[in-house]
């Protein structure tokens, strides 16, 4: 079956990770002059409750802070440097809130995926301070955010309350992925590329899911998807095609 029409091809993934570091406004705005359409973001949400964009659970890989994100404030979380880590050139740059993010992210003229990544027994709270802030922020006129989440439950706790598409998250294809995403009202399965068949793409595309795929960062990898009839992947490199 062919790919379906309407999907990005090509999302930059944490922005654009592999020239600025990933989840932060710079990663943002880097993709947008890359010429991303769109781009994923992951969210966590900081003591408080407040959703912030941040890929670990832990602060030590991309920050100079120490232990686990969950347990911070806002403003502890703030005066953090989460780019010295990948340059000096990105000395003080700080973890964006979602909300900073997705103002950012629709003024460059971008879409976005949200991925959801909850705490244990975080989910309902963490659907609810996403999507709160996605409602209040995210123009109308600009094209419907795509949440998605490895976590069933924040699929099931978001099934009756997002108004846009949602994404199952998950590292391999199994036949039981397609009951599970159909009962969520997933719109697309988000699948590692490295576990990726063809009769997968075929069972996929037959249930009336789009499938995008994580990560991948060279171009003849992502040729070889799309003319899998892959619809969509995500990139560290926004730039993949004009290098290829
Ligand atoms: O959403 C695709 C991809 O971002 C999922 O994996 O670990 O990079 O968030 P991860
Ligand atoms: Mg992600």
């Amino acid at each position: 079956m062919n790919s379906q029409p309407g999907w990005p091809r090509l999302i930059g993934h944490r922005g654009a990770a592999k020239w600025a570091p990933e989840n932060t406004l710079a990663s943002f705005f880097c993709a947008a002059d890359l010429g991303a359409e769109w781009v994923e973001l992951d969210i966590r949400l900081c003591k408080g409750g407040i959703p912030v964009v941040f890929h670990d659970a832990e602060l030590e890989r991309t920050t100079n802070g120490l232990g686990r994100l969950a347990l911070h404030r806002l403003d502890e979380l703030k005066s953090l440097d989460a780019g010295t880590w990948f340059s000096p050139r990105f000395r003080d740059e700080p973890i964006p809130t979602l909300e900073e993010a997705l103002s950012t992210i629709a003024r460059l003229g971008m879409g976005v995926n949200i991925e959801l990544k909850p705490d244990q027994g975080e989910a309902v709270e963490m659907v609810q301070a996403a999507l709160a802030v996605a409602k209040k922020v995210w123009p109308e006129t600009a094209p419907p955010p795509l949440i998605s989440s490895f976590s069933h439950e924040v699929l099931a706790q978001a099934k009756d309350l997002c108004p846009w598409p949602m994404g199952y998250l998950a590292e391999r294809f199994d036949q039981g992925l397609l009951d599970r995403a159909g009962s969520v009202r997933a719109a697309s399965l988000n699948l590692s590329a490295n576990y990726l068949r063809p009769p997968h793409i075929a069972a996929i595309h037959q249930a009336g899911l789009a499938l995008l795929v994580y990560t991948v960062n060279e171009p003849t990898e992502a040729r070889r998807l799309w003319a899998m009839g892959v619809d969509g992947i995500f990139t560290d490199d926004p730039k993949l095609l004009s290098e290829g």
